[in-house]
């Protein structure tokens, strides 16, 4: 029998909300996965100049999103959250924005359609720079460099000059962050996401394939509903919002001298928020109790994410949202899970129970691609897509089980016809995967393989749902 930690403990203990936060507090804390800058005086200069910078979202959006959040923590929604692994300053263009933000809405219809319901989507851009690594040094044939850390810290080419870690990249960043996000918010509410254009979101898919004609098919039907919608007297004018639709950013936030800078005071409620991005998570690297990047998220009221591997320690689980989440808030807290595909139904049951018996309220995801990365024959990194299925599947079953919601999915995707995980309907085989390897960190469902697996999600939502609602008439 675990012990159980009860708020009240943790009250007594004092290790509640820290009422001593600040946004620098996290500097006291012991640190992990972040850079050495060589020029103290560079690096102070920047944050002094971020600190000058506008906020890139406001609270009240990352208000609107927990609240959304909440809606999917009470089984009332599903969340969608995916994008790059990381972002890149070298494939920063408005084709790619659009062709990640254009899956993400596929999906997303695929979704709702199937399971009748309202899809969150969050993007993991507009700010997703800053990696944390398994090695700190990278050795290639006699040379031992420092690790890439993300083009916000240092430069991928592997020489000593681009691995230094270099502070103006971080204004770099805001700056790109800042433009995407500019379009992104013109493509959610200038037009492009109007639901009428359902048909055109599917204009120079690059290849044909099943998912592309599922989604022909769905589109034919959508059109259908959306004309006899008409026909009562619902239609754009009188419902504004199937104009255009609500797409919220997101991003690990790890390198805490850029999320710090960016931190302000809410003038509406005088709450601290990180206006880099909506929805801040912490890694699996970061996730520990007394460090810096726990006590950082604790005092920002955005909502969060936590990532949980195999490893994690579930007495320090439960202390680390309870120093997130003091007041169990609804949406405050996303558990995103990455067990790996073999293993989930032995890590996930026991993280799902203990949540139970100590009464949190979470949002439960699936993040299955980081326990599913294996080197290819070819010696490529990659991720068959037949093991993020099937974790996807258990994670499904386990929840149904166990009589919880399993509530979203986090998935690393881009838009791009990339090669950069095995398997799928276009069967890409260990050979293949030179022909379009463009990532910069882990490797990323293409826009066919991402279509393909929102199709197969939507079918075990729909199941769930069924399921749920029948439980319901039987009560
Ligand atoms: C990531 O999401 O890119 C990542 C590094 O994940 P994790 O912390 O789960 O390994
Ligand atoms: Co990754």
């Amino acid at each position: 029998m675990p012990h159980k930690i009860t708020k009240d403990l943790i009250l007594e203990t004092g290790s509640k909300m820290n009422n001593n936060w600040m946004p620098d507090s996290w500097r006291s804390k012991p640190i992990r996965q972040v850079p050495e800058y060589p020029d103290q005086a560079a690096l102070e200069a920047v944050e002094a100049e971020l600190r000058a910078s506008p906020p890139l979202v406001f609270a009240g959006e990352a208000r609107r999103l927990k609240s959304r959040l909440g809606d999917v923590s009470r089984g009332k929604a599903f969340l969608l959250q995916g994008g790059d692994c990381a972002e890149s300053f070298e494939e920063f263009n408005a084709d790619n924005i659009r062709d990640t933000f254009r899956v993400m809405l596929q999906m997303a219809v695929a979704l709702t359609f199937a399971a009748s319901c309202p899809v969150v989507k969050v993007g993991r851009i507009a700010g997703q720079f800053a990696k944390p690594r398994s090695a700190n040094m990278e050795t290639q044939g006699d040379e031992i460099l420092p690790s890439y850390r993300g083009d916000i810290i240092n430069g991928i080419d592997f020489n000593a000059k681009s691995r230094i870690p270099d502070p103006q990249r971080m204004m770099k960043a805001y700056n790109q962050s800042c433009s995407t996000l500019n379009l992104l918010r013109a493509f959610a509410q200038g037009g492009y996401a109007n639901l009428h254009k359902v048909h055109q979101w599917n204009l120079d898919f690059v290849s044909g394939g099943e998912a592309v004609e599922r989604y022909r098919d769905l589109t034919g039907r959508i059109d259908e509903a959306l004309c006899f919608m008409k026909a009562c007297g619902v239609n754009s004018s009188t419902q504004p919002h199937l104009n255009g639709t609500e797409f919220y950013t997101s991003h690990e936030a790890l390198l805490l001298s850029y999320e710090e800078a960016l931190t302000r005071v809410d003038s509406t409620t005088g709450d601290w928020y990180d206006t880099s991005g909506h929805m801040l998570w912490i890694g699996d690297r970061t996730r520990i109790l007394g460090e810096a990047h726990v006590e950082f998220l604790s005092g920002i009221g955005n909502p969060l994410g936590l990532k949980v591997g195999p490893t994690t320690d579930l007495d320090d689980l439960i202390r680390i949202i309870d120093q997130l989440n003091p007041e169990d808030e609804a949406g405050r807290i996303t558990l995103i899970c990455r067990m790996g595909s073999d293993i989930i139904e032995d890590k996930l049951p026991p993280v799902i129970r203990r949540l139970k018996s100590e009464g949190r309220q979470v949002v439960w995801s699936s993040d299955p691609m980081h326990g599913n990365t294996i080197k290819s024959s070819t010696g490529y990194k990659t991720r068959p897509f037949e093991r993020v299925l099937k974790e996807i599947q258990s994670f499904f079953a386990i929840h149904r089980s166990e009589g919880t919601y399993a509530g979203g999915v986090h998935f690393e995707m881009t838009g791009k016809n990339v090669t950069e995980c095995t398997g799928g309907a276009e069967m890409i085989t260990d050979e293949k995967l030179k022909d379009r390897y463009h990532t910069y960190c882990d490797p990323r469902l293409n826009a066919n393989q991402s279509l393909e697996l929102a199709f197969l999600i939507a079918e075990s939502l729909k199941e769930e749902r069924t399921a749920r609602e029948k439980k319901q008439v039987a009560l």
